[in-house]
């Protein structure tokens, strides 16, 4: 029998929700229920205004107050969790961040200060008010200087107060859920097994974890889901587990895990979880879900395709294994049957035999430098002999076409080549032209092209043996 109300706790206050719709949004529940400290400014996860701190599990496996973007996540997916608003974090007197705030002018038409009052609060109890913490946090009036000021002046405090008290005896354990509303039904299963006879109950159910990129469907196109199934509790997906020869990452764990819990293991997959949103949306967003919407400018795809990544993807029948590269089908179409979910990825960390070394980056290009869209993303896996000849090449793109891609002809021409400066020049044009990108406003056709194929060459001038030589631009 379903469940018709949703419980959770906000600023420390039992709430019980009734005949509520499961993807009424987080923001949208509360500032409906009188809650409208917390504030709407973009609705898709760019600015921060609805950022609200949710007790969830760190990258250490403990309870953290975490920074999230109200405006993203569906209502059910809370269900069970303790949240905290603007309006709970003073005690009497004004929260220590909020104190700051107030003594550096961080506050002008006051319109941002909620978020970023909650991202300095998250990062408070983590004892790091830094740059990272307020990434996803934008002020279009009170300049930026006083904000950070306030940031100093909290960090690196040992927080002993009733909030660090309530996180030593809150259980991290989500409840099962089933959950129906509106005429939605929301699951939200704790074991794998759970998910697959679901999914055979419901073949048209969509599958979500995060939701970072369904709370778009949810605030701007209005999209109506009748069932929804949350991966979000599913043991199984929620593990790192690393050995010699491989890293297996769980569909269902979030990006700042594994900015944390892998950071050294693969430089392409650091330097682009960096760059991957705001702190807020990497708190939520999962490599799964990354991987399963099938965007083509998702920023993981093009990283994992140049590692040789490989998914396990389970179903009522079985398991299976596949490529990465064989799961892209086509613009948001993937390979996943019904009844199919993504478990985990897999990534080989050996070199390829032979190899005494390799070279291995990504790069991201978008109009902002961090909380954006990409226009072109890059990744790049080289192995060298000893004499320095290519005997391995992945070069992987994406925002180039309708799926992230390899330049499969231009990595066979690099084959047997030596890593120098003419090789490069020699698979340029032909990099230039191994994909057909579209205009859109992010940047035109030819931009992309030329991306394409000079993001090569600043990842050959950045890890060439040879001094840089002045650079012939490419146009
Ligand atoms: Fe802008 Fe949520 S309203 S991030
Ligand atoms: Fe006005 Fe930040 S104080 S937007």
């Amino acid at each position: 029998m379903s469940e018709t109300s949703l419980n959770l706790t906000i600023n420390g206050e039992s709430v019980h929700i009734k005949d509520i719709s499961p993807t009424m949004t987080l923001l949208e529940y509360l500032r409906f229920s009188g809650r409208v400290g917390t504030k709407e400014g973009c609705g898709d996860g760019d600015c921060g205004a609805c950022t609200v701190a949710i007790v969830g599990s760190g990258a250490d496996g403990k309870p953290h107050y975490l920074a999230m973007n109200s405006c993203l996540i569906p209502l059910a997916s809370v269900a069970g969790r303790e949240i905290i608003t603007v309006e709970g974090v003073a005690n009497g007197e004004l929260h220590p961040v909020q104190a700051a705030m107030v003594k550096t002018l961080g506050s002008q038409c006051g319109y941002c200060t909620p978020g970023f009052i909650m991202s300095m609060f998250a990062g408070y109890y983590d004892g790091k008010v830094d740059e990272p913490s307020l990434e996803g946090n934008l002020c279009r009036c009170t300049g930026y200087l006083s904000i950070r000021r306030a940031a100093e002046m909290v960090t690196e405090v040992v927080a002993t107060d009733e909030f660090a008290t309530r996180l030593e005896q809150i259980d991290l354990d989500l409840p099962p859920l089933d959950y129906v509303g509106n005429d939605q039904h929301f699951y939200r299963p704790t074991q794998l097994k759970e998910v697959l006879d679901l999914l055979q109950q419901h073949p048209e159910a969509t599958l979500v974890a995060g939701a970072t990129d369904l709370g778009l469907e949810l605030t701007h196109r209005r999209q109506h889901f009748p069932v929804l199934i949350s991966l979000e509790a599913v043991t199984e997906l929620k593990r790192i587990e690393q050995t010699p020869e491989a890293v297996v990452i769980g569909a269902a764990v979030p990006l700042s895990h594994i900015e944390t819990n892998l950071h050294g293991v693969f430089p392409s997959m650091d330097e682009m979880v960096h760059w991957f949103a705001a702190r807020q949306v990497r708190n939520r967003a999962t490599l799964g879900g990354n991987i399963g919407t099938a965007s083509p400018i998702g920023d993981l795809p093009p990283v994992l395709l140049s590692l040789d990544a490989e998914l396990t993807i389970a179903s009522a029948a079985g398991t299976r294994t596949l490529p990465l590269v064989d799961f892209f089908k086509g613009y948001r179409q993937t390979d996943l049957k019904p009844g199919e979910v993504i478990v985990s990825v897999t990534i080989p960390k050996a070199i390829s035999p032979g190899a005494v070394r390799r070279l291995s980056q990504s790069y991201k290009i978008g109009k902002r430098g961090t909380d954006d869209i990409s226009i072109v993303a890059a990744a790049f896996t080289i192995d060298l002999d000893e004499t320095d000849q290519i005997i391995h090449a992945r070069l992987a793109y994406g925002g180039v076409a309708a799926i992230p891609a390899r330049a499969i002809g231009v990595e066979a021409a690099l084959m047997g080549q030596p890593w120098n400066r003419e090789t490069v020049q020699q698979v340029k044009p032909a990099l230039k032209e191994a994909f057909t990108p579209l205009t859109d406003f992010r940047g035109s056709a030819d931009y992309r092209k030329l991306l394409v194929a000079n993001l090569f060459e600043k990842f050959f001038v950045e890890f060439s043996n040879s001094p840089a030589e002045p650079l012939e631009v490419t146009r």
